[in-house]
């Protein structure tokens, strides 16, 4: 851990692999593209797209051409795809770096066409279209147009065509088939004018689970391959996954308090007994949503559910630890969320709570948390050789971590294996 860290993201690198395995065995082996955009939905990219590589993904994605070059940067050398670019964005770097662009209208195509001139190499692009989202991608009325002239310019040698993709709306079942049969639609004119795409992709982590008529030969997913569930209905266990992010802290003072004691900022908590108080230094800044007030949310400290109780802060929240304060001291390991079959509080509850989605609260965890890779299942083989825990420091119930014998690696030693790396959300090495 960084020293003196009290605010750790324990990113599961063998959960990842092992839901990008799930999605792969779900979909029957077809292409899986993971997406990584926000930081790795919040989990660190490089992190999260080494694991996913790991777990035999095809392909890597993110939102912003940015985000992409990050990646190379830190040496993921997967193949990689970015789809939402602004009208001044320079794409001579994307093909230096080999990155595939997504390309929603035809100024951008243009765009594309002009770098690939200036650099002397083809750009290679996946057409993304728009099929009732009425968000990023091409409207019905410019596919014609688009796919014209990207079949001539893939003539000319300035482009490669490798794919095209849409997005569902996820609006229900009757919603998506439209979609798809307009997905179909575009797929067929776009092979009418002179294209062959390799790969042909609409669902993402929902539809995964719920519509294999739309899988073509390749799925685009993002929140599964983190192992949370896409629904409100299910949760991970349901689908197969494992959640991959334990957000840990521990608690950085304990005070006992008598009955009637106002706890934070307007009191509006009261303690109804004597009981004592632990401070946990996570706070909004971090993520830590200041509307759990009040919510009846709870962390776990030393196995047992503890409630959060008053306001929380821009860097702190506190915790009514009464009953085990006996048996906690500070330094005590406190866990906000992570996988609930380990009992620890699940995201899926702060969600509920917040009435919001797993997603806005895993991408709001803030940068003074440290992304911690763990490789589970390296510690755990190296236990089993040695006879021993690898993690020395690792308090009993707590997972192993990458910075243990087991787990060691390191972002520029990314291979397409299973290492873990520890760079931290700074580009910083947690190992
Ligand atoms: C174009 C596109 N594809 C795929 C995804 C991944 O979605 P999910 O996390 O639901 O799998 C997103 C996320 O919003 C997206 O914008």
């Amino acid at each position: 851990m960084r020293t003196g860290s009290m605010r750790v993201a324990d990113i599961s690198v063998s959960a990842i692999r092992k839901n990008v395995r799930r999605v792969s065995d779900l979909t029957g082996g077809g292409n899986v593209i993971v997406v990584v955009k926000a930081c790795g939905y919040g989990h660190d990219a490089a992190i999260a797209a080494s694991a996913a590589m790991a777990g035999g993904a095809t392909m890597i994605a993110t939102a912003d051409l940015e985000e992409a070059l990050q990646l190379r940067e830190r040496g993921i050398d997967a193949p990689l795809l970015c789809w939402l670019h602004g009208p001044r964005v320079d794409f001579v770097p994307a093909i230096e770096q080999s990155i595939d662009i997504g390309v929603a209208h035809l100024r951008q195509l243009e765009a594309l066409a002009g770098a690939a001139r200036a650099t002397g190499r083809p750009a290679t692009l996946q057409f993304k279209i728009d099929t009732g989202l009425s968000r990023n991608g091409a409207a019905r009325e410019e596919w014609d147009e688009l796919f014209r002239r990207g079949a001539e310019l893939e003539r000319e040698g300035l482009v490669h065509v490798r794919g095209i993709f849409s997005h569902l709306a996820n609006a229900g079942e009757e919603a998506d088939l439209a979609q798809g049969a307009k997905f179909d639609e575009a797929v067929a004119l776009l092979r009418a004018a002179g294209c062959e795409p390799a790969m042909i992709h609409l669902a993402a982590s929902a539809a995964t689970f719920t519509r294999p008529e739309l899988y073509y030969n390749t799925v685009r997913v993002g929140v599964a391959a983190f192992g949370l569930s896409p629904f409100v209905e299910k949760n991970s266990a349901q689908l197969g996954l494992t959640p991959a992010m334990t957000l840990r802290s521990e608690v950085v003072a304990l005070r006992g308090v008598p009955a009637g004691t106002g706890v934070s900022y307007g009191f509006n908590h009261v303690c109804e007994v004597a009981t004592t108080l632990a401070l946990v230094p996570v706070g909004y800044a971090d993520g830590m949503p200041r509307a759990l007030n009040g919510s009846g949310a709870w962390v776990t400290i030393a196995d047992e559910r503890c409630p959060i109780v008053g306001r929380i802060g821009m860097d702190q929240f506190i915790v009514d630890v009464g009953p085990i304060a006996g048996r906690i001291d500070l330094g005590a390991p406190v866990v906000l969320f992570g996988d609930p079959e380990r009992g620890y509080p699940s995201i899926d509850n702060w969600a509920r709570l917040m009435r919001t989605i797993n997603y806005e609260i895993l991408v709001g965890i803030g940068p003074r948390v440290l992304r911690r890779a763990v490789d589970e299942t390296a510690v755990a083989e190296a236990e089993s050789a040695t006879g021993e825990t690898a993690a020395g420091e690792v308090a009993a119930g707590e997972v192993a971590v990458g910075e243990t014998a087991a787990g060691v690696a390191t972002a520029s030693g990314v291979t397409g294996g299973d290492a873990a790396i520890g760079a931290g959300p700074t580009g910083e090495v947690g190992a």
